[in-house]
Parts: C-alpha cells; sequence; structure tokens
C-alpha cells in the first residue's frame, strides 16, 4: 500500500492537504521512523505529483474503535440514549465475537446479538466477557449466541492465528503494537519472547523478517497451538520459531543473551530483571501503569539497568487503555553499553 515519508515536522502540514485533497487513508495508522513519519494515502500517482517522496509500505490498519460506533448506530433503534451510554467496545477474533455488557444491559442482551450479527453476518458465536484469571490470563466467557466452542483461527497482519479462548490468552488489540516491533527488527537478529502464548508476536515478527526466535509459555495449551500456529503459517514465514515450555523464571536464566527480548509481562508479575538480564541490545517491556505513575517506572527501569551495569537510553508508550487513568504501556530500551 502507498505511503508519504516526510519529516516529522511536516507530517501534520502535509497530512492536512493529503485530506483536502481525499487521498489520506484513513483505515490506516502513519508510522514514526525516526525523524520522519510514514502517511498512509490512496492514491500513489496524486501523491507522487505533490513532489512527495511515496513508497510501498504496508502500514496497520487503525484499531477497531469504528465498530463500537458502528454498533451504537445500529442500535439507536431499540435503545434508549441512556443505554447507549452503556455500550463498549467489542472484538471479533476470527468467526467470534465477543462482547462486554455491564449489568445496566442486563435487559439488552438479545438486542446485542441481533446488532452484532446485523453487523458482522460472518460471526457464527458470540460470547460475553469476563475477566482475565489465573496464571494463564485465560478470560472468562459464556457463549450467548451460535455454536458452543471458543475455537477460531484469527488473521491480522497477514498471519493466521488458531486460539482457543476457552484455554489461552489472546488480545486482538495489540495488532499494532505486532506491527510495530516487527518494523523495528532488522533481519539476522536473535529475539527470546518469554510469555509467548500461541506466539502472535513472534509469528507476526517472523513473517516480516528474516530471525530466529526462542519462545518460551508455561501453559500447555498455548504451547500445543503456537506449535499449531507455526505449522499453520509455515509458507508465510521468514524467520524460525523455536518454542520452549516451561516457566519462564527456571527456563531464562539456562539460556544464552539474544539481541532483542520482548516482554507481553502477565499482569502482576514482575519480569523487568529477568528480561533485562537477557537483552544484548533491545527489551521491550510491557507492564500496566497508572498515568501518574509513568516517571516511577521509567526510574524503576534505569535503577534496574544501572544494577545490571548497563547504560540504557528508553521511551515508555502508552499501547492501550486498561482501565480509567490505567494503561498498558510498552517500554523500549536500549542497552547502549555494559561496563
Ligand atoms: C499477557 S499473556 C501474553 C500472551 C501472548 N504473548 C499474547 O500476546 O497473546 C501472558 C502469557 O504468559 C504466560 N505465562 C504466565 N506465567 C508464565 C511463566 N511463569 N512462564 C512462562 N509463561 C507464563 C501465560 O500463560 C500467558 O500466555
Amino acid at each position: 500500500m502507498p505511503a508519504v515519508k516526510v519529516r516529522k515536522e511536516r507530517a501534520e502540514e502535509v497530512k492536512r492537504k493529503l485530506k483536502v485533497l481525499g487521498i489520506y487513508d484513513g483505515k490506516r495508522r502513519p508510522l514514526r521512523e525516526g525523524l520522519y513519519v510514514l502517511l498512509p494515502v490512496t492514491d500513489a500517482e496524486k501523491a507522487g505529483k505533490l513532489g512527495l517522496e511515496v513508497l510501498d509500505v504496508e502500514l496497520p490498519l487503525r484499531p477497531e474503535r469504528q465498530i463500537y460506533k458502528n454498533l451504537e448506530t445500529v442500535l439507536r433503534e431499540r435503545l434508549t440514549e441512556e443505554e447507549l451510554k452503556y455500550l463498549r467496545r467489542y472484538d471479533i477474533i476470527g468467526d467470534i465475537a465477543v462482547v462486554q455488557i455491564p449489568r445496566e444491559l442486563e435487559h439488552c442482551v438479545d438486542d446485542i446479538v441481533w446488532a452484532i450479527r446485523k453487523l458482522h453476518p460472518f460471526v457464527r458465536v458470540i460470547a460475553r466477557r469476563g475477566f482475565h484469571t489465573g496464571e494463564f490470563r485465560v478470560r472468562e466467557l459464556e457463549v450467548i449466541w451460535g455454536e458452543p466452542r471458543l475455537e477460531t483461527i484469527h488473521r491480522e497482519n497477514g498471519v493466521a492465528i488458531k486460539v482457543d479462548l476457552s484455554k489461552v490468552f489472546f488480545n486482538p488489540r495489540m495488532k499494532g503494537e505486532r506491527y510495530r516491533l516487527a518494523q523495528l527488527v532488522r533481519d539476522g537478529e536473535r529475539i527470546l519472547i518469554p510469555f509467548a502464548g500461541v506466539l502472535p508476536y513472534a509469528l507476526v515478527i517472523a513473517r516480516y523478517r528474516r530471525v530466529h526466535i526462542t519462545a518460551v509459555e508455561l501453559n500447555p495449551d498455548a504451547i500445543r497451538l503456537g506449535i499449531e500456529n507455526i505449522e499453520l503459517n509455515k509458507k508465510r514465514l521468514r524467520g524460525e520459531i523455536e518454542v520452549i515450555e516451561g516457566d519462564a523464571f527456571e527456563v531464562l536464566p539456562t539460556l544464552p543473551n539474544y539481541d532483542r527480548v520482548i516482554s507481553p509481562t502477565p499482569r502482576s508479575v514482575d519480569a523487568l530483571a529477568l528480561t533485562l538480564d537477557k537483552a544484548e541490545r533491545w527489551l521491550h517491556y510491557y507492564e500496566f501503569v497508572h498515568e501518574d505513575e509513568i516517571g516511577a517506572f521509567r526510574e524503576r527501569i534505569l535503577r534496574e539497568c544501572k544494577r545490571q551495569g548497563k547504560e540504557c537510553a528508553l521511551r515508555v508508550k502508552k499501547v492501550s487503555d486498561f482501565k480509567p487513568h490505567v494503561f498498558k504501556v510498552c517500554a523500549d530500551i536500549e542497552v547502549k553499553r555494559k561496563h
């Protein structure tokens, strides 16, 4: 897909111009690359005529915020204004819709099912979501319509991901984040991914880059599905993925160091020292942080770098909302030097 490459200080101005000309592609996300920004466009020729550098790159689709708006629009004919306020975002994972229905909308379950089926005729299962529980971080789900199953194949970033939502963790909202990481990786890197789940990060990165990935996961069902996923995507993967079943806190100390470590850390687990220790060049560390505590999170990372004799630069990026004022963040930590 075409995109124009502009210096970051010109990005807003160029974006406005592209929008006025009707060739800005709002379905895709712009991407920051050092001093430049890649802006998605729908018409390479017109963009070229503006004297802009046009590239052919795969930019990720915007997160599905729009589908929530559509749900609201469809339900307008059945729900009151007051009820509409309680509608929440929902996810489409393969052919399963996962919806959150707050107590205030208990009496509207049939309407919500009707609206989702109208918006997504290909959906075969609608499940109502509860919380992630246990050390495997599996979400509590109850099928409220359709076939009695929670297994499906989800497609994102050019890979197919088999999941069984009754047995493993999977978050489709991390699609853009997986794409971002894949773009940071260079061919030839050795990468470690503890807490790897059914391998969504590993598959997307290996799809784009010729790398060697070691993935560590404790949940035997995630391991089984992860191995199936490698097979399922065999023809599309440029990189190799090796899977190790076990507790990251026991397995990692037995492994060598890696160019890059990616830690999709489970909530309430502190794996910072463990994962930083394995990172020769980069660590991408995910954590849930209150917005008032981002400074303290940075300090904690810098203290750990110092303790390990590493000189680090870091950038903390908000990745998604978790609950009011609490975000899932990713710390991109670059190890500049080791004393
Ligand atoms: C937040 S989920 C992330 C999964 C996957 N990376 C993804 O994004 O879909 C955390 C994963 O870590 C796994 N896990 C929890 N404790 C673990 C441990 N001590 N060692 C290895 N894996 C663990 C869980 O089973 C779960 O699959």
